[in-house]
């Protein structure tokens, strides 16, 4: 086999995935699902999803990546299940969808750090112009791509590994300096009150889909991005440690991320947390007013600090959606990795045209793309352009990816394989608790679980019936 390059150690390894799982999901998307969803009871939710439902699923993708060295189509095929290589395919198509439209949201993040730093604070009252802009979002976004390709072109240890080194420890020392800075604002405390303090009333069929959905979006699971990044892994690593790392951080970014977050918000509507902004304007509406009231100097300061820590998480997204295709590529039709990125980025650019369209620039794609019965959005009510569309529909792929691969390694593949595979580099997991955990999970917990949520949630957003609130 070609030499496909690897991580250089552990470490490498776990900053690149958590720098995967870091990104967007947690600083821009958590924040407004937790408002739409109803407060801290839908973080409750999503702290529950993610231990007991995707950490299993997490070991299992790195498990079943670093058997193999192999992408996630060619995985399944070199296990023996030529028929399972469909979600592997699922997985690819579901990258090529999230990567085009997050890269244009990623584009926003990116030009917004821009108009931060001239001082532009009136852009989040012009947000809406701003996202229309063709010329101006367009720029950012190609801009955006084509630093993500240039990472992935360097390679695994070189490219991936190197720029998450780099962006990630950068990224907790900004956040944590913007939450010391947003508690000790005016009002600080009702927002934390709204984040904290459960209302288990807010519970019903929309908001429990979407914290499913955000769990398995913000860990990058469910399309064998995992099984890629697994691929390049040592077998002297400890996997279970691995996932465990990569799970904690995230989830420790996404809930940091919200303290930083809603006392901001809480500040900017002066404690009526119902006047928030709902949806994707959350932080692109909301933040630049609250950087104003600082004073000139220092609100382009902390502006333009804030958007570039959100363009640098999402920068590690990127590049791990763009290298599931592109070890796809190289894997399989033995094109050269330099070339592999050219050819995937350019397809992902196009068909992310749409989405990029979609925000008012052409009226087709901002208003046709409504899901039949579409937002479990409360604030925002329907959201029909085809950025929300295509994410809705990539979210609920992953849960069926996630789905597939549970049963996939619970009863196809089988446990005492995972369990081989695990133990190298962990020698005692035979007899551990967790490998009891890992295969409850895998066999039983997560099919079960994922399918009847994944019911609730097609019925929800495709039938319009919500079981919750059937009784
Ligand atoms: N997890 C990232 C975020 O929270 C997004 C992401 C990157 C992703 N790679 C992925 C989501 C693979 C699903 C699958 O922003």
């Amino acid at each position: 086999m070609a030499n496909r390059g690897g991580f250089s150690n552990k470490l490498g390894f776990i900053l690149a995935a958590a720098g995967s799982a870091v990104g967007l999901g947690n600083i821009w998307k958590f924040p407004f699902e937790v408002g739409n969803g109803g407060g801290a009871a839908f973080v409750f939710m999503y702290l529950g999803f993610c231990f007991l439902l995707c950490f299993p699923v997490m070991v299992t993708e790195i498990a079943i990546g670093r058997k193999t060295q192999l992408n996630p189509v060619g995985a399944f095929k070199a296990l023996g299940y030529n028929n399972w290589k469909f979600i592997g395919l699922l997985g690819i198509a579901s990258g090529v969808i999230i990567l085009s439209f997050y890269n244009v949201i990623a584009g926003w993040a990116f030009g917004y750090f821009f108009e931060m730093a001239t001082g532009n604070f009136e852009i989040g009252k012009n947000f809406g112009p701003f996202v229309a802009n063709v010329t101006k979002v367009g720029l950012y976004a190609i801009l955006f791509m084509v630093l993500t390709a240039f990472i992935v072109s360097r390679g695994v240890s070189g490219g991936i590994e190197k720029a998450a080194r780099l962006l990630m420890p950068a990224l907790i020392i900004m956040i944590l300096c913007l939450v010391g800075y947003s508690l000790t604002l005016p009002n600080a405390m009702t927002g934390l009150k709204f984040y904290l303090f459960p209302n288990f009333s807010a519970i019903n069929g929309a908001t429990l889909g979407g914290a499913l959905r955000q769990a398995f979006f913000s860990l990058s699971l469910g399309m064998g991005a995992l099984i890629t990044y697994g691929s390049y892994v040592s077998k002297k690593d400890n996997i279970v440690s691995s996932a465990a790392f990569i799970t904690l951080t995230d989830v420790g970014i996404a809930f940091i991320a919200g303290l930083m977050m809603f006392p901001l918000v809480s500040y900017s509507t002066q404690g009526n947390m119902s006047d928030m902004e709902g949806g994707a304007g959350l932080i692109f509406a909301t933040l630049p007013g609250v950087f104003e009231t600082l004073g000139p100097l220092l609100g382009i300061i902390v502006g333009a600090f804030f958007f570039l820590l959100l363009s640098f998480a999402a920068l590690t997204s990127t590049v791990s959606l763009l290298e599931v295709p592109v070890a796809y590529v190289v894997d399989e039709f033995k094109i050269r990795r330099s070339n592999a990125v050219i050819l995937v980025a350019i397809v992902v650019f196009l068909f992310g045209l749409p989405s990029l369209l979609g925000n008012g620039a052409v009226d087709f794609f901002t208003n046709n793309f409504a899901l039949p019965f579409g937002s479990d959005s409360s604030a925002t009510g329907y959201s029909s352009d085809f950025l929300s569309f295509v994410a809705k529909i990539a979210d609920t792929l992953l849960l069926f990816g996630g789905l597939a691969i549970s049963i996939f390694a619970g009863h196809v593949w089988k446990k005492h394989n995972l369990d081989e595979e695990i133990s190298f580099g962990f020698e005692n997991y035979k007899t551990s608790l967790v490998r009891k955990l890992i295969n409850l999970g895998v066999t039983i917990i997560c099919p079960l679980v994922l399918f009847l949520l994944l019911v609730v949630v097609l019925l929800s957003n495709f039938a319009g019936i919500d079981v919750f609130t059937m009784f």
